[in-house]
């Protein structure tokens, strides 16, 4: 490896994106293909009492309606990896929208108008849809506590206590939710967008009663994820079983209001955070109890307190979980999943005391730093949080900053926020195999773990082959999100470049081995491919298997079985953390009060850069969308009968290109020395970690208003 930066490059698929011709899950067209629509349940909670298809059968195309009555054995949700509820048809409804029927069809409109034409009765059940509603079971979880919180806290100088509130947001990724599948010659194979093609097998075969080996699943590029394509789909075994009992190719697509139905979400989340300084502003204590939203059966954790443990040196801290359990889908992952709601309240937090402190918040911020892992006593294998802070200031022009609220008002009552926040990352790593095959013919093909989400990491991997390696770019195929190419594991939490790209640099470097082992001395002109050609080798090919710093290699079982097998960020001997500081402008408008962010400034220590095109554009990506967390979106449910009410992209708001200033990305591009060879650290998430807070510090500078609940709308500004 060489220590070089690496250079700018375009996306290897930006030619074919443009021309339309990269090919998407839902893009597969086979003979005898049919399609398929669900019937989504009307009533929130109770038990299917009658299904009538009759009329639905008589719509001419109509093929077969698939009903609860054809998956006669339900496997128990507890037994696949990160669900929460059975992906089949069930006569139990848990929440507004599940699907209740599947209608396959001739045609996409036979499909639908035989969707609309199914009809149930219900025996129903009171239900509670949003927090507060009758029925809503709270239920603690785990706490988290190091130091003497308590102690510290009744012994500080200084001491904060308040609450903030983030709301209920869904994914929305362009390319909708789809399966296709085809049963042929007893093998299933499913053409999915999706994260997690190794555990959509495994689910998949599970839940159908099919052994893996039988399943593939194919996901070569995905139109946007963000955690939503992250674990089976609502519908992947129920499309799944209806192309197995009608012995031809079905294809779903579903519409975005089914999505906010059936998909995973961000959970409405509450954060109450406490913090105590001394008297010369060094935080001492910190207390962060939140709760979320929650499916009655759901498993994804209110585990916010324990993601700022790690923003400051504060030596002592308590913080606790709660679920509240409501009739909805289950909430999941979603970008930056717990570090953005937790960032929001938290740095928001850190911005009230440094105001109480009368101390200008990046100097404060920068005063609390640390190089020590609070949480476990062990040192970060590498941190430049207090550089990012020092860039973003320099370049964002912060020191003409007037500390008191209001005080940067224009003549023509503009009223001008600076705000600034930080954010941090867990920088985990999973286990890859992979195969590279360069040819004499001029092709090289790699095969790993590894899905191409529009995140890029098809280029970060071809740039280390073709910067490590002499081979033809153009002949280069990168085989990723196919189970039939390499094992896969879920492509999530910004592991992605640092579990797939070291894997990459391995193969390169056991390639060169193979190489001089089969030249044995003799110096062979040309690239690799001609070398290949002249001792008359058709082809090398080795296989590589790579871990995360200290993993059990039992890791690599787990990954082939299509399970989680992630190290870090806690390494053995160190932490891994990328972090990111956020500096943001907001001009609100004097008369609508409308809010602006002419300018934002990001600088980011996701270790060593591979891509830096596709870096910088993770970072605008994560800023444009913490501007829309902020500023724009929310799901509204109606409590009377659940669901959710603005569920398609005309009500559920989000920024459009005139809402978005310039943002200015740096990169600290420092490898990491310890947790990978390639010195990388995670990006995509951290890229969204703080901004929301950064946003709602600026409205605070700008107004001396603190709003402490997303979205920030105009009418809290009035
Ligand atoms: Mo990640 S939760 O897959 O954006």
């Amino acid at each position: 490896m060489t220590d070089a930066i690496f250079t700018d490059r375009p996306r290897i698929d930006a030619r074919d994106k443009v021309r339309g011709t990269n090919v998407y899950a839902a893009d597969v067209g086979l003979p005898g293909l049919l399609h398929a629509m669900m019937v989504p349940s009307p009533v929130a909670k109770g038990t299917i009492s009658a299904l009538s298809t009759e009329a639905a059968m008589r719509v001419p195309g109509v093929v077969r309606i698939l009903t609860p009555d054809d998956f006669p054995v339900q496997v128990p949700p507890a037994s696949y990896p990160n669900i929460s509820a059975p992906p089949t048809l069930e006569n139990r409804i848990a929440y507004r929208g599940q699907p209740v029927a599947l209608v396959v069809a001739e045609t996409l409109e036979a499909a639908i108008q035989g969707a609309e034409a199914v009809t149930a009765k219900f025996a129903t059940e009171s239900f509670a849809a949003v927090i507060g509603s009758p029925g809503a079971k709270e239920e603690h979880g785990h706490e988290l506590v190091f130091g003497d919180p308590v102690k510290a806290m009744a012994g500080a100088a200084i001491t904060l206590d308040t609450a903030y509130d983030s709301p209920k947001q869904h994914h929305n990724p362009i390319e909708l939710l789809s399966t296709t599948a085809v049963w042929t010659g007893g093998r299933l194979t499913i053409y999915e967008g999706t994260q997690n093609s190794g555990g959509v097998r495994a689910a998949v075969a599970r839940t159908l009663g099919l052994d893996p080996a039988l399943v593939e699943v194919k996901s070569p590029s995905v139109g946007g994820a963000f955690g939503q394509k992250g674990q089976i789909q609502r519908q992947t075994a129920i499309v799944a079983r209806a192309a197995m009992l009608i012995g031809r190719p079905v294809k779903l697509v579903m519409p975005r209001s089914q999505i906010f139905h059936n998909a995973i979400f961000r959970p409405h989340s509450r954060h109450h955070v406490r913090l105590g300084a001394d008297a010369d502003g060094k935080m001492v204590a910190a207390r962060y109890d939140a709760e979320h939203q929650q499916s009655r059966t759901g498993t994804f954790p209110a585990e916010y307190h324990a993601k700022t443990t790690r923003l400051y040196g504060i030596a002592n801290y308590g913080g606790s979980t709660a679920n509240i359990r409501l009739d909805t889908q289950p909430p999941g992952y979603m970008r930056a999943p717990h570090e953005h709601p937790a960032c929001f309240a938290f740095e928001s937090a850190v911005d009230e005391l440094a105001y109480k402190l009368g101390r200008d918040p990046v100097d404060f911020r920068i005063a609390n730093d640390t190089q020590t892992d609070p949480q476990t006593g062990q040192p970060f294998s590498s941190r430049y949080l207090k550089q990012c802070l020092t860039e973003g200031a320099r370049r964002f022009g912060w020191e003409r900053r007037t500390l008191a609220p209001g005080s940067m008002t224009r003549a023509d009552g503009t009223q001008i926020g600076w705000g600034v926040a930080c954010g941090l990352y867990p920088s985990a790593v999973t286990p890859a195999v992979a195969t590279l095959r360069i040819a004499a013919d001029g092709s090289t093909r790699f095969a790993t773990s590894g899905h191409e989400m529009g995140q890029g990491i098809r280029t970060a991997i071809a740039a280390t082959l073709i910067d490590e390696l002499q081979i033809d770019p153009a002949k280069l195929e990168i085989l990723i999100g196919d189970t039939s190419a390499a094992p896969q594991h879920l492509t999530s939490g910004s592991w992605g470049t640092a579990s797939s790209v070291p894997v990459a640099l391995e193969a390169v470097s056991r390639m060169r081995d193979r190489v001089a082992e089969l030249l044995a001395g003799r110096k062979v002109a040309g690239n690799l491919h001609r070398q290949m050609a002249a001792v008359r080798r058709p082809y090398l090919e080795v296989e590589v298997s790579h871990l995360g710093p200290g993993q059990n290699p039992a890791a690599i079982d787990a990954l082939r079985a299509g399970r989680f097998a992630i190290a870090g960020p806690a390494f053995p001997g160190f932490t891994t953390m990328s972090y990111i500081a956020h500096f943001v402008e907001i001009h609100i408008e004097p008369s609508t009060r409308r809010i602006r962010m002419p300018r934002v400034v990001s600088i980011a220590d996701c270790g060593r850069v591979v891509s830096p095109r596709t870096a910088i554009s993770q970072v605008h990506g994560g800023v444009v969308w913490a501007f829309s967390a902020a500023l724009r979106e929310i799901g509204e449910v109606d409590p009377r009968y659940g669901g959710v009410l603005n569920n398609d992209l005309a009500d559920y708001v989000v920024p459009v290109n005139a809402d978005i200033g310039e943002i200015d990305v740096g990169f600290i591009n420092e490898p990491d020395p310890l947790s990978n060879a390639m010195g990388v650290k995670g990006l995509g998430e951290v890229a969204m970690v703080g901004a929301a807070a950064a946003i709602a510090n600026a409205v605070f500078h700008a107004t001396g208003k603190r709003i402490r609940e997303l979205p920030i709308r105009i009418e809290q500004l009035l």
